[in-house]
């Protein structure tokens, strides 16, 4: 089945860089039949909306502002990355809750505006290792899950993709066991489930991100529930990411 695949470029390369980076990425996987959708900085959108036209590759921004516009110094809104032709942005990544102090209900804010203006959302959950360590991983999913969907129509659930990524995992080479991921996608199934209906959790979209490289990509894309991946520090060697996606 065709997976997801999305590259977060985090606060790597210049717009220069960006931009080789491309003429070496878009002809490696011009005939590749997975999702693909690069995660750049707000600064990298204009050239990727003028360099991935007409091309199989999608892209999105890393973050979106809560407001939709006024007096917010240095902040970026929805309307302004879909105005530059994204069709992502992720929201709720473990580095802006932890580093930026991003609240649940701020990430259920910045769902409602991007959705509003029809960006699709990746919303990212997972637990810390302490949580992890004090079998805290459910707790921590089901809030962040209810706080982040609450008040959304079930219809636009189509709209969301949902990343678990354990915090304990990314950047540092770890990976949850097969058995620990099935049973985490499982677990936010049933908390969609409970908000929404059966049929909504069975249609969502759910991606693994964490620690993602060429040699455990194919073992991670086999395991039950997981639709694709959210791929990071391995996003961006072109040639490690062509890899994955292959
Ligand atoms: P990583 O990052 O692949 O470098 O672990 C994943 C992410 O933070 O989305």
């Amino acid at each position: 089945m065709k997976k997801l695949i999305v590259g977060n470029f985090k606060m790597n390369t210049t717009v220069q860089e960006f931009s080789n980076y491309l003429d070496k990425f878009l002809p490696d996987v011009k005939s590749l039949k997975n999702g693909i959708v690069l995660c750049v900085p707000y600064t990298h959108l204009m050239l990727a909306n003028q360099k991935l036209v007409a091309t199989n590759v999608l892209f999105g921004s890393q973050n979106i502002s809560t407001e939709e516009n006024g007096a917010y110094t240095g902040e970026v809104s929805s309307i302004m990355v879909k105005s530059l032709g994204a069709t992502y942005t992720i929201v709720g990544h473990s580095e802006r809750r932890k580093l930026f102090r991003e609240t649940d209900e701020q990430i259920n804010q910045k769902i409602k505006m991007a959705l509003g203006v029809n960006l699709k959302v990746i919303l990212c959950v997972g637990e810390t290792k302490f949580e992890h360590n004090n079998n805290k991983t459910k707790l921590v999913i089901k809030r962040e899950l209810e706080i982040a969907l609450k008040g959304l129509y079930e219809n636009e659930l189509k709209n969301i993709v949902i990343a678990y990524e354990p915090v304990w995992a990314i950047g540092t080479g770890k990976t949850p066991s097969t058995k620990e991921i099935e049973n985490v996608v499982d677990y936010i199934k049933n908390v969609v489930a409970e908000i929404f209906s059966q049929k909504s959790a069975e249609k969502l979209c759910i991606l693994y991100g964490g620690s993602v490289d060429e040699n455990n990509c194919a073992n991670i894309l086999k395991i039950e529930g997981v639709g694709g991946l959210l791929v990071g520090g391995s996003c961006l060697s072109p040639d490690k990411f062509v890899n994955i996606i292959k």
